[in-house]
Parts: C-alpha cells; structure tokens; sequence
C-alpha cells in the first residue's frame, strides 16, 4: 500500500472508467444543448446559509452531509453538496431573470457529501443539472422527463421513472397533518431515524429503506389524495403529455425525495439492475424567491454521473491509433510525419522507445496501436511512409512530398 491514500469517499477517475464518464457527460451535454440550455459555471463553495435556506435546515443532507467550514474570518462555508441551491444563488445574485422571459441552465461538475461510501455511493460524486427558470407550465415538467428518459434510452440503461406530486403551500400542510397523525399511532413500528424524522420532516418517513417502516407506511395517507385543485390538474396534465411522448412511468405515491424545496411534481430514474437512484429532481417554485428574486418556478433534475456511467457497458470507440515508428538516425523525419498525420485530425503516438523495429512494434500492440507509421532512411530518402495495419499485417506505401 502507498504510503498516501485518498480522503475516503473521494475516489481517482482514470482509463477505461473515465473513457466511460466522458462518454456519458458528452452525450448529456449534446441533449442538453439540443433542447437549447445553456451552460453556467458556478462556485463549488457557497456560504453555507445557501444550502441551509435552500435544502432545508431539517434534511439529512444539511444536517449530516455537509462538508462545511469556517474560513479564515469565522464565516461558515460549505463544499456545495448539489447544484440546484448555487444556481438560483446565481440566478437572483446576477439578476438573470431580468434578461430573458425565461432561462434554461445547466452545470456540470462535483458535488460533496459525508455519506456512507458504498457501491454507486461517494463523498466526492459528479453531476450534470438542468434548471428551467419561470414557466409554471406541466408541459416543462414533461420535457425534463422525456430528457430524462432520451438519455438513459440513448446509453441502453434500464431504469424506471417514478414520479409523484408533493403539492404546494396550500395543500401540503392538511397532508402533513394527517401523515404525522397517522404515524403518531404506529410509533412502535418505526425505525430510530424515522422516530426523529416524524416530527421534523414526516414525508421523509415515506421514503425509508427498513422494512419494518416500509411496511408501516404501507396504508398511509397519499398526498395525491390532499392536492388541491391548481396541483391536480397540474399532475393530471403531466400525466397525460407523458402519455403523449409514450414515456414509460410509474406513478409512486411515496416519492417526497430528499430536498425541502420541491413544490408539485418530483421524480426519480431508479436503475433496474441495482436499487439506486441515477437521475432525480423536480420542480421548486417558491425556492427563487425564498433567496430574494422575484417569484419565479422553476423545475430542474441532476444525473448522477458515476452511477450512470457504472451502468454503461458499452464499449466506448476511440479514433484509431496512428504510431510513428522511427527505425534509424531519422528522428527528424518521424518527428515531421507526426506533425503531418496530426494535422490531418488523426489521433497520432510518437514511439518513445528506440530499439529493433520488431521490439517497436511489440510496443505498438501493447499500446493498442491500429496503424504503425514505419519511418527509416528509405521512407525518409524517399519521401513517404509504410503503413502497416497492426490488425491485418498489410502494408502500404503512402507517398507525399515532405517539405522539411
Ligand atoms: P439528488 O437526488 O440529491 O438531487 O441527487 C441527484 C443524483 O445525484 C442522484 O440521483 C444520484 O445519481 C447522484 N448522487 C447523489 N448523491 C450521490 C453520492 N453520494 N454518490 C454518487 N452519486 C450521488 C439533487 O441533487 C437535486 N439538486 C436535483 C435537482 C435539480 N432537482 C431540481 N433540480
């Protein structure tokens, strides 16, 4: 073992995994740019009352999960634990709701939180995140699902969407009077966690992992069920333009999802394969103006890169490999055709290795070479080059007037 090892949870991406992560990330970024969002790059550090006020002071995430700080001035700082809270920080701080009707943003980058590492589970993960920014309208609630959807389809990932309403200020407060009224008389059966979640934040209950809460949450009051009208028909018009694009969900009255702020739909790809959450989000309609903008909805999601590009299995496809292979005192030649090769837009290795040529080329299969450029004093005297294909083991001679 070295003697450094990385902080636990925080995890090194290289190879055939990072191939598989840029893969993912470009495919995302290609979809996103294809329904017109636009890129915004923001801070990995927030003040930590940023995610306080915007997460909510009684989720686990704010509670347990922060990495946060004092810096050197005694504020309290935080490692952003996700994207959404920095963005509308953005948003209202560069007044971006005074230059279009509507803004279509997405982020990329890690986030941080003090969780349990486990499979698909780290403290340093990455997300890519897209927020829209004033419509109030279900038909945007279905055009993020339907990217949900197009990008697990477009990478093979089986996942299911659920999806579910958690209502807005006026009818939630009757629901979660009647769930804590009904978890008030199953007390025995609930978890430790859920004990303390009751009180605080009872719709959290709704979504624990241990059976014997899962079982007792079984027949509990559906806030489908409370929403009021403007909610209802909101969900019920959802519905119906997913039946439109043919998008395949389920409705899960027990979804509420992690974060305080959601408002109306929330949804969540779960993988098929394993039992984790690749792609959530929903919509937060009061949280812009709960950070001192105007009030403006607003509807977003985050893709977990990692989790999706675990359950990538496809084999990524790189350009083919070029190697020039000098044999002989005519490095200068070989230095100038993998000048030439390059800035044809092929994907060019110069051999570092001196030695026979049969050593060279044992090396251009090591390195997953497709086409050996052999370069000696004939090809130099010459003008041109061999071309051997490493697959076939035909070669060729390829003429051009060097002008070295
Ligand atoms: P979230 O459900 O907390 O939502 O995270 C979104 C995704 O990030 C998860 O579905 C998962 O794929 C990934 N993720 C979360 N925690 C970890 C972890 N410890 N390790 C690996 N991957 C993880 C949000 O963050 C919201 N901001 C989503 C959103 C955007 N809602 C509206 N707009």
């Amino acid at each position: 073992m070295s003697e450094f090892q990385s902080v636990r949870g925080f995890h090194d991406l290289f190879g055939e995994d990072l191939k598989k992560f840029r893969h993912v990330s470009n495919l995302i970024r290609e979809k996103l740019k294809l329904y017109n969002f636009e890129e915004i790059v923001i801070p990995v550090l927030e003040y930590l009352e940023v995610f306080q006020r915007s997460i909510g002071e009684a989720t686990d995430i704010v509670q347990k999960e922060m990495f946060a700080f004092q810096d050197r001035k005694g504020r309290w700082i935080a490692l952003r634990p996700e994207g959404t809270a920095g963005v509308v920080r953005a948003y209202v701080q560069n007044r971006l709701y005074a230059l279009k009707p509507y803004a279509k943003l997405f982020y990329e980058g890690p986030m941080f939180r003090h969780e349990r590492p486990q499979a698909g589970r780290y403290r340093q993960f990455h997300q890519i995140g897209a927020e829209v920014f004033g419509p109030l309208d279900p038909l945007v609630d279905a055009e993020m699902i339907q990217l949900v959807y197009e990008i697990l389809s477009e990478l093979n990932i089986k996942a299911t969407i659920e999806v579910n309403s958690i209502g807005c200020k006026s009818c939630r407060p009757a629901y979660r009077e009647a769930l804590s009224l009904y978890l008030n008389a199953l007390e025995r059966r609930l978890c430790e966690v859920c004990l303390d979640r009751k009180g605080r934040n009872p719709l959290r209950v709704l979504d624990c992992k241990v059976p014997t809460c899962k079982e007792a949450v079984k027949d509990a009051p559906k806030m489908l069920d409370f929403l009021c009208k403007e909610c209802g028909e909101h969900h019920f018009k959802l519905k119906e333009y997913l039946n439109t694009l043919s998008i395949p969900y389920r409705e899960n009255p027990n979804l509420v999802r992690g974060l305080d702020y959601y408002t109306k739909t929330v949804f969540e790809a779960v993988s098929a394969d394993m039992n984790i959450t690749l792609i959530a989000g929903g919509r937060y309609d009061y949280l812009v103006e709960e950070m001192g903008g105007p009030p403006t909805p607003a509807v977003g999601f985050a893709v977990g890169l990692e989790r999706l590009s675990m359950l990538f299995k496809e084999h990524v496809r790189e350009e083919p490999l070029y190697m020039v292979v000098p044999f002989g005192d005519v490095l200068d030649y070989a230095l100038f055709i993998a000048k030439v090769l390059r800035s044809e837009g092929k994907r060019v290795e110069l051999s570092y290795r001196r030695g026979s040529l049969k050593k060279q080329l044992e090396l251009a299969n090591r390195l997953g070479v497709r086409y050996a450029v052999l370069v000696g004093e004939e090809e130099k005297a010459g003008g041109f080059y061999t071309l051997k294909d490493m697959e076939t083991g035909e070669q060729l001679r390829v003429e051009f007037s060097p002008s070295l």
